[in-house]
């Protein structure tokens, strides 16, 4: 199967993915697939992909190579080789230096980094236009969509995404809707926003709700990753009465509703729960050091009682459930005003502030890049394992060193100021992943610099476009 394939039918072309054999990256040029360019050429803002010999009939065109040409100027691959049936070891290029794909095969979850990238870092908004003069905005309607993997019946899942309008939820949606599953997201807006998730509005597998957790919601699914909930401190600490509605009322709506369908149930919990640790690195058989009573205990205990719904949950009713420890992610798509470290370095160093440590910058602090979080997530839904799992970069970091890696790839010449630390801010932090190593076959394979290059890039991208 190749995504070279297209179907396009007359006047509305979409790309799309069809089955064929078992091809692969490297002989993906032997796909028997081809596009009639002329289909997609008046499609705005979706990688073209061009017949090479420009030739009408799809089926006659054995061992000819595709090209792609992205009509948003985005630097998409110039000779599409790429099939949905890729192994791990062909997620990196050739020369092994550059990650090409992410996921994981083991779980079908491979797609080419490259379409991912193009609704996350586009050159321009795919459905946005600004007249800086008038101050106007003109909403296009999209037409046309990325092209998702084909699945049997059989293979194609409902999966409900709560939170699926936030930083992670955006990313594991896409990831889920390229992968050819029936996404339905579930978001109240409060950190999230539509536009994380506009580029699949109106497509047959997808649809948005607007709806808060703390209600009871019903709906037949047959997987719910559920991430409806607030995640930086300033959010969650504006209204920490709320914060524990969402974690305990919401969790118990959701593991209610996975009961009543017998949904599988993933709950995004967090490093959060090891409080300021006195173990380190942290495994899950740590138990935690949190402060019941501080300010983050609204979200810290809110989570730990999450965790605790989940398995009583499993072992009173039966239900399948598993259970992501999450630590710091960052990537594009991050909120710029939710305090948190990366945003708030890479922002302050775009304007050519001064970056701003809390504290004497010596607290360590462990980052992985949003994809590696999603393969770990959509791994471990789909594996055999009940316990709390790790997931994080175990690469250490001071936040002084953090800063001045921001500002070195920004290239600013700010200086690096401190503030006092915050009440309860932990000192260090670090997962243990040997327990995600051995039972999902995962570690981290984005280097920090690299998602932060990503990350700069997709907020002077928002900046440009005036968005922030
Ligand atoms: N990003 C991280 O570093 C990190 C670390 C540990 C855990 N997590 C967990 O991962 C999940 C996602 O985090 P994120 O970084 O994407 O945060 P985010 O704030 O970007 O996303 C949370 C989403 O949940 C939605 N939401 C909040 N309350 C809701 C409610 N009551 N009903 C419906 N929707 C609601 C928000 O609108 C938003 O779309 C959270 O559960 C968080 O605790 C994240």
């Amino acid at each position: 199967m190749d995504w070279n394939a297209i179907a396009s039918s007359k006047g509305n072309s979409i790309l799309s993915s069809t089955n064929t054999n078992d091809t692969n990256i490297k002989n993906s040029s032997e796909n028997n697939n081809s596009i009639n360019s002329n289909n997609i050429e008046n499609i705005p803002n979706i990688p073209k992909i061009l017949d090479s010999n420009n030739n009408d009939d799809d089926n006659d065109n054995n061992n000819k190579e595709s090209k792609i040409e992205n009509t948003n100027e985005h630097n998409f691959q110039k000779n599409c080789r790429f099939s949905w049936n890729s192994t791990d070891e062909q997620i990196f290029s050739e020369d092994e230096k550059t990650i090409i794909a992410v996921g994981h095969s083991c779980v079908k979850s491979v797609v080419p980094l490259e379409l991912l990238r193009y609704v996350y870092l586009p050159t321009k908004p795919h459905n946005r236009l600004l007249d800086s003069n008038t101050m106007t905005i003109f909403y296009l309607h999209q037409k046309s969509f990325l092209p998702v993997k084909s699945l049997s019946q059989k293979e194609k899942k409902r999966i409900l995404v709560t939170g699926g309008a936030g930083f992670v939820g955006s990313h594991l949606v896409d990831r889920l809707m390229l992968m050819g599953h029936e996404v339905i997201v579930l978001d109240n807006f409060f950190t999230g926003r539509k536009n994380n998730v506009s580029h699949w509005m109106n497509h047959p597998n997808f649809e948005l709700i607007r709806h808060d957790v703390v209600d009871p919601f019903l709906i037949e699914v047959d997987q719910i990753y559920h991430l409806a909930c607030p995640a930086s401190p300033p959010h969650y600490q504006y209204n920490p009465i709320k914060t524990v509605k969402t974690s305990v009322m919401g969790t118990i709506n959701m593991l209610g509703l996975a009961k009543r369908v017998k949904a599988r149930f993933l709950l995004t919990s967090t490093s959060e729960v090891y409080g300021d640790p006195e173990e380190h690195p942290q495994a899950e058989t740590y138990w935690g050091h949190v402060n019941p009573i501080g300010p983050r205990a609204c979200y810290d205990e809110g989570k730990r009682v999450a965790e605790t719904l989940t398995y009583s949950y499993m072992h009173q009713d039966d239900v399948d459930v598993r259970v992501a420890r999450i630590f710091n992610t960052f990537g594009p798509r991050m909120n710029e005003n939710d305090g948190r470290v990366v945003s708030n370095f890479i922002m302050q160093a775009l304007k050519g502030e001064d970056l701003t440590i809390y504290g004497d910058g010596s607290q360590t602090r462990s980052f992985q890049y949003v994809h590696d979080l999603v393969d770990g997530l959509i791994l471990l839904m789909n594996k055999d394992y009940t316990e709390p799992i790790n997931l994080g970069n175990p690469d250490e970091y001071t936040i002084r060193e953090f800063a001045e890696l921001i500002r070195n790839e920004v290239n600013c010449s700010c200086n690096i100021k401190t503030l006092p630390a915050p009440t309860d801010d932990p000192k260090k932090r670090k997962p243990d992943i040997t327990r995600a190593e051995q039972i999902l076959g995962w570690k981290p394979r984005w280097p920090v610099k690299q998602g932060i290059g990503e990350t700069v890039k997709y907020f002077q991208i928002q900046m440009e476009a005036d968005l922030l």
